[in-house]
């Protein structure tokens, strides 16, 4: 098959990390006899200092235009520090799900045998972890209504969601628990918030549609602690947008490192694939930050063309590098560290 790809490296370590998913994505290309076309694009702080947009229209039209997207990371301390900047990059985040109709954002958490002692959670707690976060992407919070008022000392961020936005992203967890054990957990606070009540209801609505799933639905606080103390009694959970954000994080701990956990963000057409782990502006140009995450964005990229043996060479060469200690410094543990593009490198020689 042939492909183009828009290539968005971004800020912080992510120019690095695309690097090496970039050079196995072309090893697996070859094995396999496809052909990429790499597009690269500009975005985030990145694109702030070139065009003073964080997203630009070229940007989009060459994603737009592109049969996936490839995702380094965005972000810049010199924003965070800012409160008043008018330009972010992480709006230029915001902008592009909306913009590619992103909604569904998947986030895995799943442990490698060889890492179990790499968690600071007990080992016989964490074992046979293998869950699926459907974070909702381009609603709630994110998007409402923001603002100050009473000059400037009040604001206000309003969270609103649409039974049809509730519906599609449920749609793809019932579709996912029917691919997976056939079981779905709704998280929400729906005690208090009245969008929750409105997902409970509307998710309620579609269990006849599957009547082979067991829903269960939990509140998000319960939810923050169980994940922790039984993360393998979960398999797929579905929340809205900001619940998801903090839950994905609090579940990579699981895996031993941030480093690790890849993404995709799926929706109207093309599919959007990117580490979790953010721009780690303190790693960036020195070579340490590990390249798997992305790495293994690129396997749910291959995965999500339908080309399963293509993802599964990748996964399978990712498992082989942490079984022989082919890692970067936060899984070394005091022994050797391999450079970003060193364990690039090694990957794509061993596809
Ligand atoms: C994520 C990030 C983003 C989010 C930020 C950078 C806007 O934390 O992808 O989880 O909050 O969605
Ligand atoms: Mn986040």
């Amino acid at each position: 098959m042939k492909f183009n790809i828009a290539l968005l490296a971004g800020d912080g370590i992510g120019p690095e990390v695309i690097e090496q998913a970039v050079k196995v994505s072309d090893a697996v290309a070859e094995k396999f006899g496809h052909e990429i076309s790499w597009k690269p694009a500009l975005t985030g702080a990145a694109a702030i200092d070139a065009v003073g947009d964080p997203y630009p229209d070229d940007t989009h039209d060459i994603c737009a235009s592109s049969d996936a997207v490839l995702f380094g990371a965005i972000g810049h301390p010199r924003f965070d520090n800012d409160p008043s900047a008018k330009v972010r990059p992480e709006q230029g985040l915001l902008k592009m799900r909306k913009a590619l109709g992103l909604f569904a954002n998947v986030r895995p958490t799943f442990t490698f045998p060889s890492l179990l002692d790499k968690s600071p959670l007990k080992k016989e707690r964490i074992e046979g972890t293998d869950l699926v976060f459907l974070r909702e992407l381009t609603g709630g919070i994110y998007f409402g209504e923001k603002g100050r008022r009473e000059e400037g000392e009040t604001a206000y961020d309003n969270c609103v969601y649409t039974r049809k936005e509730v519906q599609r992203l449920a749609k793809k967890g019932f579709e996912l628990a029917m691919s997976r054990s056939k079981k779905l957990c709704c998280v929400d606070k729906a005690n208090v918030l009245e969008t929750s009540r409105l997902w409970r209801e509307t998710v309620q609505a579609m269990e006849k549609d599957y009547p082979e799933v067991e829903v269960s639905y939990e509140f998000v606080d319960a939810v923050a602690m169980r994940l922790v103390q039984w993360p393998n009694s979960y398999d797929v959970l579905i929340t809205e947008n900001l619940f998801g954000d903090i839950l994905t994080d609090e579940a990579s701990v699981i895996s031993g490192s941030m480093g690790l956990m890849p993404s995709a963000s799926l929706g109207a057409k093309i599919g959007l694939f990117e580490p979790i782990h953010g721009s780690y502006p303190q790693a960036a140009g020195k070579n340490i930050a590990n390249p798997m995450a992305t790495v293994l964005s690129a396997a749910m990229m291959f995965e999500n063309f339908g080309l399963q043996d293509e993802g599964k060479a990748i996964r399978d060469v990712v498992n082989k590098a942490l079984n022989e200690g082919v890692v970067t410094e936060d899984l070394s543990d005091g022994g050797k560290a391999y450079g970003t593009k060193e364990v690039g490198d090694w990957l794509a020689e061993n596809i």
